[in-house]
């Protein structure tokens, strides 16, 4: 007896703490706050997430930009992000004379600071359940309605979490004035290029700085030049203790889009037809675009944001394909769904749910790849180019880059596209023109002369029918929610089968996919093993950055000023020893499940102080929307001492670090 309750007693104790798996739904974090106490967090939930304590942390955190996440840093709007969540208005304001993106850009008074059209950023002003008030007959429209309002420049969405088990309201309020204060030169914000992205060991300074504006009553408004800085409810202190290996971490941010509990068919269609053939087509658009940027400097500016848009996830699904293969991920989930189906054998409500799920993917595969194929050819050429664009200097010499997609794309399109789902105005347009080079090019030249006539009435036709497609495969499968594949049949056969995986699998820490809206995950600052003997380290330095510098590769030649700092160690409060020697922190690893949306969410130690911006994940956690394995996934951050450092000594912005509350 004695011996057993000794045995027991062990097993309790060496019952390992819940594993850094999870992106929790901050107002129901009470239920975690234990298992992060455990783990080194030092607040409350109420610190975390509040509707009643304006200095809850979530009034800290923005959505920036619709796809990104932003954090306030002073008691004046200062926000910081990613160089990469800011590109495209730093790109904006760039020209060859003006080339913020190579040299960057530091606003040297408020008045310097640069207004961006259709940039905004949202703060949650609360979240709660509906799922009652949906049940009850209340439409969610009239939730909406009702609950846009409550304030200036309020806007709310419904979401359902677990397949539409619950269902959440999310209330926002909503700031148009967001402006650029400062970002680094690209070899900085964007050192290591496409070549690093996704990758450890990094070194990249991915960073840049903005302002939200308000009304003079501290409400949202339009820009306008009597706007001034917004004084959040909360701003982050910033630790410059830093972090080392083991520290506690917590990301708080809006991760966008994770199918943790997807079938194997679904897996199996994304590493075998899906990703592939979308890593192939975009292979060819990205050398197209990368010739037209070689062969001239405006050029080069003015496909920046694009080619860096279709490489990042281009090179994402690469590595999902690896790792889930790599990782049996289609066979584990098989047997998972075999012994889930051993379980539900003598429950009615569970036992054919399974055999539904794959009948309706069988149904579903083919329009949605056709979905796919037709998003990433057709759909993605410019339906005109827009006076703006003619006026610009860069116009004429983008012909003949832009032609080539025209032809490139039209061809992939015909090529990939399932003939049950191609458009009659396309083949038809083949058989007038001789082939398919020559339509694209008659319908390139249409285009791009833009003078209205019948070919170019040809060209609206087809893109409008491609649009037609789009909606009418939508409206087959009878669903909104086509950014992963789903039906309305598949959406309410995984209601029930996350219903009854949750039942089984009581072991398993479930929360809902990662949705854009609100999350907290939390882990540790912590290595891994990379390959057989090969670990990786959590910390990178300045001496990782001086070692990869080379003048002759564009994505590690790093500023003059930079090479100055460490040849003359002025590294002032940020220099720090790490791995033996006097250096300055750049990045580090840390256990917290990310995705992509979660670029620019603070990373905040034990005691509510934030130490980094997150940026990536490693080439190991690419597969990890799909398939989170917590002893090699990790996300990547920069060291909010680097950031420091260059606003302070690249940028000679030490005026901005006043106005930051450092500890
Ligand atoms: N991989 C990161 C993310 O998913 C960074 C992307 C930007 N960097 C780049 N080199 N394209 O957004
Ligand atoms: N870089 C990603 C983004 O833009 C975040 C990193 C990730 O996907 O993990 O949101």
């Amino acid at each position: 007896m004695k011996n057993k309750l000794l045995t027991l007693l062990f097993v309790l104790l060496a019952l390992p703490a819940l594993a850094d798996e999870g992106m929790w739904l901050p107002s129901l974090i009470s239920g975690r706050i234990g298992d992060m106490r455990a783990k080194g967090f030092r607040l409350t939930a109420e610190d975390i997430y509040s509707i009643n304590n304006d200095a809850s942390m979530k009034n800290a955190v923005v959505l920036f930009d619709n796809g990104c996440t932003a954090e306030l840093v002073s008691s004046e709007g200062l926000l910081l992000t990613n160089h990469h969540c800011g590109y495209d208005a730093i790109q904006s304001h760039s020209t060859v004379a003006h080339d913020y993106l190579t040299h960057g850009f530091w606003a040297r008074s408020r008045a310097e600071e640069l207004p961006n059209k259709g940039l905004d950023v949202k703060f949650l002003v609360r979240m709660e359940e509906v799922t009652d008030r949906v049940a009850g007959g209340e439409t969610r429209e009239a939730i909406i309605e009702k609950a846009e309002k409550e304030g200036v420049n309020y806007k709310a969405c419904i979401e359902q979490m677990y397949y539409g088990n619950q269902l959440f309201l999310f209330i926002y309020e909503q700031f148009d004035d967001v402006r650029l204060v400062a970002a680094p030169p690209s070899s900085i914000g964007k050192f290591g290029g496409d070549t690093d992205n996704w990758i450890w060991p990094r070194h990249t300074g991915d960073f840049s700085v903005f302002r939200i504006y308000a009304d003079k009553n501290n409400r949202p408004a339009a820009y306008s030049k009597d706007n001034v800085p917004y004084r959040p409810k909360r701003h982050f202190a910033i630790s410059t203790k830093g972090v080392k290996e083991g520290d506690f971490t917590m990301i708080y941010g809006f991760p966008g889009n994770t199918q943790e509990y997807i079938t194997s068919d679904v897996v199996e269609y994304i590493v075998n037809i899906s990703d592939p053939q979308k890593i192939d087509i975009r292979t060819g658009r990205l050398d197209i675009i990368a010739k037209g940027q070689a062969s001239d400097a405006a050029l080069r500016i003015h496909y920046a944001a694009k080619h860096a848009g279709i490489a990042n996830a281009w090179k994402k699904w690469q590595g999902e394909v690896l790792g889930l293969k790599r990782n049996h991920i289609v066979d584990k989930k098989r047997r998972y769904e075999a012994d889930f189906q051993q379980w539900a054998e003598t429950r009615p409500e569970y036992n054919t749910v399974l055999r539904e799920l794959h009948e309706e993917y069988e149904q579903v595969k083919e329009p949605y790849l056709a979905r796919e194929m037709m998003f990433e050819t057709l759909y993605s050429l410019p339906k005109n180019y827009t006076a703006e664009e003619r006026e610009e200097e860069v116009f004429a010499k983008r012909q003949a880059t832009e032609e080539a997609l025209f032809v490139y794309l039209f061809n992939e399109y015909d090529k990939r596209c399932p003939e049950s789902f191609k458009v009659s105005e396309f083949v038809e347009g083949v058989k007038t023109y001789g082939s398919v080079e020559n339509y694209a090019r008659e319908m390139f030249a249409a285009v791009w002369k833009g003078e209205k006539n019948d070919r170019l009435d040809e060209y609206h036709t087809l893109k409008e029918s491609i649009v037609r497609m789009q909606k009418y495969i939508q409206d087959r499968l009878e669903t909104k929610h086509l950014r992963n594949m789903s039906s309305k049949r598949m959406n309410e056969l995984y209601t029930v089968y996350i219903r009854g995986l949750r039942e089984w699998d009581t072991e398993r820490a479930f929360f809902p996919d990662a949705n854009l809206t609100l999350r907290v995950a939390y882990g540790s600052v912590m290595g891994y093993e990379y390959a057989d003997g090969e670990y990786h380290k959590p910390l990178t330095t300045l001496d990782g950055i001086i070692a990869k510098d080379n003048p002759e590769i564009y994505d590690y030649d790093i500023p003059e000023s930079l090479r100055e700092i460490f040849r003359t160690k002025d590294y002032g409060r940020w220099g720090a020893e790490i791995n033996g020697h006097y250096t300055v922190p750049v990045c580090f690893l840390a256990t917290n499940q990310t995705t992509g949306g979660n670029s620019g969410s603070p990373i905040i130690n034990g005691d509510g102080e934030l130490v980094g911006i997150n940026f990536d994940r490693t080439w190991l956690s690419t597969m990890s929307d799909i398939a989170f394995d917590p002893s090699i996934c990790r996300n990547i951050s920069v060291d909010i001492r680097y950031v420091l450092m260059v606003i302070e000594k690249v940028g000679k912005a030490g005026y901005l670090l006043d106005e930051m509350t450092l500890r």
